[in-house]
């Protein structure tokens, strides 16, 4: 246990998170109960080394805001923990507010994100924004994030690999921004979030528990996430946007966000 802290905190440093993250760690390590073993640690819930401690209390939209900048600083920017470093021309973050009552989560950048370093700003981006709007809300209300961080070149959707790789990260950005609602877009955001092989048409309509069972171990509070369709998959089967204007509903109602009378 103590010399698996001390091989983790190396990596710490190596990392360059800071000082403070340390110490806290540290401190940490002193009060931490061993884990009993009535409640064994499943081998493939523990995630690789190298990686910042998850937040552990909810922060001020300020305080959030900074561990996110660090986050990305320190982890983010100069990762290669997977293959996708090596096409990208920069790591797309995430953006919006720090502390928000609702998250969108997709699959990975695009070209046009990959160029911007934001997030949905192609034309699927747009059709989220729109998407956004519909409800009531602006981008600067809700926090907007993907599955993986770097694009996958020619846009093919990231493989199981890339995909264990980077969560990791969003589900630290979760940590700090803890909202109460997760939207999640598409089926690679839907099965990573819920650990689930079950296919998006089946998982959408309806909230399910995060985090799932196998995700347990992040210590994260219970939240409602719908899953829902990808925006680039509406722009190429507009007949399923009313699907997705259902299940954003059931978001809306959720957070006490009125229904315009015409879409009810
Ligand atoms: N599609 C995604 O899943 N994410 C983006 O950021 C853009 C397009
Ligand atoms: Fe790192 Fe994620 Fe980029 Fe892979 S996709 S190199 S894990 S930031």
């Amino acid at each position: 246990m103590i010399s698996g802290l001390r091989a983790w905190l190396r990596n710490e440093r190596r990392l360059g998170v800071t000082h403070w993250t340390i110490q806290r760690a540290a401190a940490a390590a002193d009060t931490d109960p061993v884990p009993s073993v009535e409640t064994p640690i499943m081998a493939s819930s523990v995630e690789p080394g190298g990686l910042p401690p998850l937040c552990d209390r909810e922060l001020s939209e300020s305080e959030a805001q900074a561990a996110l900048a660090q986050l990305d600083e320190t982890c983010v920017r100069g990762c290669e923990r997977c293959g996708l470093h090596k096409h990208r021309t920069q790591t797309v973050f995430g953006v919006g507010k720090a502390r928000p009552e609702l998250v969108f989560v997709g699959e990975g950048p695009g070209a046009d994100e990959d160029r911007k370093g934001i997030p949905f700003v192609g034309r699927a981006g747009q059709l989220l924004t729109r998407m956004i709007a519909a409800m009531g809300l602006t981008r600067e209300q809700v926090y907007i994030a993907n599955i993986v961080k770097c694009r996958p070149p020619g846009n093919r959707t990231p493989n199981e690999q890339e995909m264990s790789a980077c969560s990791p990260y969003l589900f630290r950005q979760l940590a700090i921004l803890r909202p109460r609602v997760i939207v999640a877009l598409g089926r690679p955001a839907s099965q990573t979030l819920l650990q689930t092989t079950t296919a998006i048409g089946r998982l959408r309509g309806e909230f399910h528990d995060f985090p799932p069972p196998g995700l347990a171990y992040l210590g994260l509070p219970a939240i409602k996430l719908m899953p829902t369709y990808h925006p680039a998959y509406l722009l190429r089967s507009p007949g399923e946007k009313a699907k997705t204007w259902e299940d954003l509903k059931q978001v809306m109602r959720l957070l006490g966000i009125p229904i315009p009378p015409r879409h009810a």
